[in-house]
């Protein structure tokens, strides 16, 4: 079934005969949603090109199979195989709003460079996401944007690329600040997107104040900027981190606040724990309950249906949740029994031991 942003661009593109997209060979379809529409326009019009570009490793996965017309790429930054400089080939470009505007902003400016003058550009979202800042953030490189459709609380936005973007300096998209925790000083740097941009998150903070004896082998499930697995390494020259997420923004933050820190740990992009090969001595996570602006249970819930099988005896799971989030009945069924290690209004810490009755 698509989604709504899905079903607005189908009414513009499809149901018109095509006409929208009759004129263009080589189109960009950006942050594209896990509804497989970018498989239905590939096979409509199978005369023309299409780039899916995400960094979500789950949208990613949703393309398999995808046609010879239709590449697919997940990555933290937009390249052509001459590299991320300057090389206008797309004609038309498709994005799909993120669900931050900090986003949208390193999105375009990323992928404008790819794009030739005069290519139409089409942005769809949902209002609650603020798809209407698209208008005004398009300004720099663009004609005025025309709202050309909406339903179903979306809308879709028109305008036209006249500017390509300035020569994209990956590194210049990254803030940084610094934490202070139990004595230990870390540096954390993000990505636009990023959880914890600009911030460190009230819940992790209290995961982290609360860790009590670390291990060898130590997985950050969900790591954002790695802070946590940047923190136990800190605390414990002796363990190895693995910083895993779903986003390629937030392993590139990750990969980039290990090394201002000087920690060596490993990453993996993985869409919950599809990627994992490894069985680990714990478990550390501030668990996601968001997908892109949605919330979306589901994704912890099948981690914690699924972690005991990449923990090793005696190992264990250390994680912090909104108190009104209900993982209490799952830890209980996987691990017997759990303690709560500290809780304040807003948050809980929960750890459990694999094999402990
Ligand atoms: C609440 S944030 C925590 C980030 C970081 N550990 C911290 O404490 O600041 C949850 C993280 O889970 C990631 N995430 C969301 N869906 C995921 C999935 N399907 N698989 C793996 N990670 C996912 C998000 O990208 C985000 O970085």
């Amino acid at each position: 079934m698509l989604d709504n942003p899905s079903l607005l661009l189908a009414r513009s593109f499809d149901l018109d005969g095509g006409d929208a997209l009759a004129s263009h060979q080589n189109i960009l379809v950006a942050n594209f949603s896990e509804d497989k529409y970018c498989l239905t326009l590939a096979n409509s019009f199978d005369d023309k090109q299409f780039t899916a570009f995400t960094h979500n490793f789950a949208a990613f996965q949703s393309l398999k199979n995808a046609p010879d017309n239709l590449n697919v790429v997940c990555n933290h930054q937009f390249e052509t195989k001459s590299g991320s400089g300057s090389k206008a080939e797309f004609d038309c470009v498709v994005i799909y709003f993120p669900k931050s505007k900090a986003e949208f902003e390193f999105l375009i400016n990323n992928l404008f460079n790819h794009v030739k003058a005069d290519a139409p550009i089409y942005v769809v979202g949902d209002n609650k996401g603020g798809v209407k800042t698209c208008e005004k953030m398009l300004k720099t490189f663009c004609s005025i944007s025309k709202k050309v459709d909406a339903a179903k609380h979306c809308a879709l936005y028109l305008t036209t690329l006249i500017e390509p973007s300035k020569p994209f300096v990956f590194e210049d998209w990254y803030k940084n600040y610094p934490i202070e925790i139990n004595g230990v000083e870390l540096t954390v740097y993000t990505l636009p997107g990023v959880f914890s941009h600009g911030e460190l998150d009230m819940g992790t903070r209290l995961l982290l104040e609360n860790i009590q004896k670390t291990k060898a082998n130590i997985l950050d499930f969900g790591c954002g900027a790695g802070l946590i697995g940047a923190y136990l390494s800190k605390t414990d020259e002796n363990v190895t981190v693995t910083g895993l997420d779903v986003s390629a923004l937030a392993i590139e933050s990750t990969r980039k606040t290990y090394q201002a820190n000087g920690v060596d740990g490993k990453v993996l992009l993985s869409n919950g724990l599809s990627e994992v090969k490894a069985t680990y001595d714990q478990v550390y996570s501030n668990p996601p309950f968001h997908s892109g602006v949605k919330t979306n249970y589901a994704i912890t819930e099948l981690f914690l249906n699924t972690v005991k099988e990449y923990i090793c005896p005696r190992g264990s799971l250390t994680l912090v949740a909104n108190s009104f989030l209900k993982y209490q009945p799952l830890l209980e069924k996987h691990f017997g029994r759990f303690d709560t290690l500290s809780k304040n209004r807003r948050f809980n810490v929960y750890h459990a031991t694999k094999g402990r009755k």
